[in-house]
């Protein structure tokens, strides 16, 4: 019998917590043969409630749950952890300059990334998911000294299944038709969902939509902005399908993507396409045997790059200001 991965999630208590726990202990995470155990991360504010999650998770009777802790302290969350899923973050308040939202995360963010290289597992993988993610995955990193950069990434995996959806529904074809979609940049409103080098049943998705109007106008702003426009209609965040993009991206990570495709994943920067060494930016990357690499060569067209250089400037000024803070 294999030896079960531990998997430690922060912000366990929360929206996207809710919907994430239960899919990692049903094998949606790393594979249904892959027995878990969770612990679980709050601060003390939120154990209460974890300990509610964790008795519902008990009640599902997951053939491949093999325990759940909860702790206050990451130290103890994060020891021994092979997969993190960081997802508790400092929201935006009314009136909170983004100096000091950045502030918060790094109260945040810093002291999880020294505690994983404290007792985390050598093979540990980091998935960011609380906002600003990019940033707040630079700041763990930085403070996680001797664990390889790679290993620390950001979620932008929403933002490319939500461009997958947008660009089925326009060309009338099915999700599983498209293939090497991008999204560049910061998981922001700068952020660029890229369909040149994407394919639709063989055929160049451009061409196919062929209608650049419709990619500056509806596509690009529709996936960009489409966080505001759920939470306007349900009147709570899009927390199930950030839970479902953060199953998936770790799935892919661990699992591979399928040949003749890639995936969207905010990795450090190699500097490639002018993306500055270090910057954690989203890029198109294919996975095997629980390695990720930034796919190289692509053309960049003039509308591509003019777009990719807003978002990479957004994420250098983020950089600038947690430096300026002595976060990183
Ligand atoms: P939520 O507010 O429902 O839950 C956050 C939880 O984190 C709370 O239970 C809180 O007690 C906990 N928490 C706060 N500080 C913590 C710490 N230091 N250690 C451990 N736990 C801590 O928020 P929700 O809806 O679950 O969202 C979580 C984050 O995910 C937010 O930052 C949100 O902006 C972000 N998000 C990111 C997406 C992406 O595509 N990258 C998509 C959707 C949301």
């Amino acid at each position: 019998t294999r030896t079960p991965v531990n998997v430690t999630v922060t912000g366990a208590a929360g929206q996207i917590g809710y919907a994430l726990l239960f899919r990692i202990a049903s094998g949606h995470l790393l594979g249904a043969d892959v027995p878990v155990k969770l612990r679980l991360l709050e601060i003390p504010q939120g154990v209460k409630a974890a300990e509610g999650t964790a008795m519902e998770l008990d009640d599902c009777a997951f053939p491949l749950l093999k325990g759940i802790d909860i702790f206050d302290d990451p130290n103890k969350g994060f020891e021994g952890a092979n997969i993190g899923l960081l997802v508790g973050a400092r929201p935006r308040g009314p009136g909170m300059e983004r100096g000091d939202l950045l502030a918060a995360n790094g109260g945040i963010f810093k002291p999880q990334g020294e505690a994983i290289a404290a007792h985390a597992a050598d093979d540990v993988k980091i998935l960011v998911v609380g906002n600003p993610a990019n940033t707040n995955a630079l700041i763990a990193q930085s403070a996680a000294k001797g664990v390889p950069a790679e290993r620390f990434t950001a979620m932008t995996r929403l933002d490319h299944n939500r461009a997958l959806t947008q660009l089925a529904q326009k060309t009338g074809s099915s999700v599983t038709d498209i293939k090497r979609l991008t999204i560049w940049g910061n998981h922001s409103a700068t952020q660029y969902p890229d369909i040149f080098h994407a394919e639709i049943a063989g055929k160049n998705a451009a061409d196919v939509v062929d209608d650049e109007a419709w990619l500056a106008d509806t596509f690009i702003p529709t996936v960009a902005k489409r966080g505001a426009a759920i939470i306007d209609a349900r009147g709570a965040s899009s927390a199930a399908s950030a839970a479902n993009a953060a199953i998936d991206h770790v799935y892919t990570w661990v699992n591979g993507t399928a040949e003749g495709d890639w995936t969207s994943m905010g990795v450090p920067s190699d500097g490639s396409y002018g993306v500055p060494e270090g910057l954690i930016s989203s890029f198109p990357v294919t996975c095997k045997d629980g390695k990720y690499e930034i796919v190289q060569g692509l053309e960049i067209n003039d509308f591509s790059r003019a777009r990719i250089d807003a978002s990479v400037k957004e994420l250098s000024e983020e950089r600038d200001a947690v430096r300026e803070l002595g976060l990183i």
